[in-house]
């Protein structure tokens, strides 16, 4: 083989070597046997990452599914759990393969995937250990988001510093906050671009886009911005995921559908079909978090995946199937509070640096999900995304705190021009109408933005809705505190 070049992959912990002569032949995206780039050597587990999700109870009754990824040719291994009464139970763990269509992007990896048994006691994937249980009281849940390194040909994030692109300290800290679970409300993929020839010592070897094809993501991409950097977290914490809108088939949601998503779409949701990558939505899905005796958090994730942020578009009305699920799901019932984990926010705050003399401007988003939740919202007491790169939280009269928590890595918003618009949601610049189907909503009488990295850290309060959430900064050093009360948040 010629062209071998030594990868920067050395950067991520993985020692590679890359050939690219025969990776540009095989650059069309073909339904042939996988032919690419050699696995990552994996750890003694005979994986290349190990982790656990956290998923609905008609996937899983423990709510818990391990998943390994494995180079591509080698068999799936074996979940090994520990029973109580000390017996040790072996299952096999089933293959999750990629959509053929996505040919040499995700070549070299395959997915395995097993349930948790309930009251398993330990779990373990050779000899690497795994979370195995959520706990029967759940008092502390850390959040993250938007935790990729953003790679674009004009200007790329330096991924190889730790303070440009901390997820790495960021998902240390957070294994040693020791949080019952993790959610993660999306965004995990942003090497959507070649490394520009100028920014090589910040991401030289950060795998490349196939050319061609119709979607961004790859097997070491997914490597690369998700489970090197976050194998702290998976080694001890479960993880809820929700899908971002990187996380969209033309884009990252090969690497989501068979890494991360765990509903009825499957691993193959987002293969090209005639050379066109689909446009879905993930059905919305629960599970519920007891807190205490008498009080249980549910949590309902939403797709937000597509969309607009300042339009209203004719995909609302697909949308809207996905928050009509959500709001069946909120039924109220006593001794329960339900969070809708929605990526998009329905009422997030961009910066007003973003208008530019846009008359059509608006710091309102999502437009699409302001639209399609409407009057679907009332047994929600809070809204956790993230999409816009900061941590912030925005009340409307009336409706469910907003909280915003997308600073885990990915390049941040610009530091200033947050505040109260003169408008509420679905209102433009000129306060119209976004769309002439949709009643604007009430302005925020109160807003909180902070343009820095870091992670949530959520503790329930004594009384049911009451919840303290710790702003972290990637080192885990505490720099603000909100607090939900009656669906309404507060932070200082
Ligand atoms: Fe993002
Ligand atoms: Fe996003």
């Amino acid at each position: 083989m010629k062209n071998q070049l030594k990868s920067g992959l050395a950067l991520i912990g993985v020692t590679a070597t890359i050939f690219v002569g025969p990776l540009a032949a095989a650059q069309a995206v073909s339904p042939a046997p996988p032919e690419s780039l050699p696995a990552p050597i994996p750890r003694t587990s005979g994986a290349i990452a190990t982790y656990t999700l956290v998923v609905p109870t008609s996937v899983s009754k423990s709510k818990l599914q391990t998943r390994a990824v494995i180079p591509y040719g080698s068999h799936c291994p074996k979940l090994t759990t520990l029973r109580p009464n000390g017996a040790t139970k072996k299952t096999k763990m089933k293959l999750r393969s990629p959509g053929a269509s996505t040919g040499a992007a995700f070549a070299s990896i395959r997915v395995c995937s097993a349930n948790i048994p309930r009251y398993s006691q330990a779990a373990s994937v050779g000899r690497v250990k795994v979370p195995f249980k959520l706990a029967s009281k759940i008092d502390k849940i850390a959040l993250l988001a938007d935790t990729g390194c953003r790679i674009k040909v004009s200007r790329s994030q330096n991924c190889s510093s730790p303070t440009d692109w901390p997820l790495a300290t960021v998902a240390k800290s957070i294994a040693a906050t020791k949080p019952d679970l993790a959610m993660m409300l999306g965004d995990f993929f942003y090497r959507e671009e070649r490394c520009p020839d100028s920014a090589v010592d910040q991401c030289g070897g950060s795998p490349a886009p196939l050319n061609g094809a119709p979607f961004k993501d790859s097997g070491y991409g997914w490597i690369a911005d998700s489970l090197v950097p976050m194998a702290p977290l998976f080694a001890t914490t479960p993880l809820l995921a929700v899908r971002g809108n990187h996380e969209a088939c033309h884009r990252g949601g090969n690497g989501y559908f068979l890494l991360m998503d765990a509903s009825p779409l499957g691993s193959k949701a987002c293969a090209p079909k005639d050379g066109v990558a689909p446009t879905n939505i993930t059905p919305s899905w629960a599970v519920d978090l007891p807190l205490k005796p008498g009080r249980t958090l549910r949590a309902i994730s939403v797709d937000t995946a597509y969309g607009l942020d300042f339009e209203v578009t004719p995909w609302e009305p697909t949308q809207a199937t996905a928050y009509t699920q959500a709001a069946k799901l909120a039924k109220r019932k006593k001794g329960r509070e339900s969070w809708m984990l929605t990526h998009r926010p329905i009422f997030g705050l961009q910066s007003t640096d973003f208008a530019a003399g846009d008359p059509k401007f608006t710091p309102w988003g999502s437009a699409d999900q302001e639209a399609a939740a409407q009057g679907k919202l009332g047994n929600f007491s809070a809204i956790m995304s993230s999409h816009v790169h900061v941590t912030q939280a925005v009340q409307l009269p009336g409706y469910p705190a907003q909280f915003v928590i997308g600073n885990g890595g990915t390049e941040l918003e610009p530091p200033t021009g947050y505040g109260i618009p003169p408008y509420g949601p679905l209102l433009d610049g000129q306060g119209n109408r976004i769309s002439p189907d949709f009643a604007p909503y009430p302005n925020a009488n109160w807003q909180w933005t902070r343009v820095q990295f870091g992670f949530v850290v959520a503790t329930p309060g004594k009384k049911p809705g009451q919840w303290t959430l710790s702003q972290r900064s990637p080192n885990g050093k505490a720099f603000a505190t909100c607090s939900l009360k009656d669906r309404t948040a507060r932070c200082k």
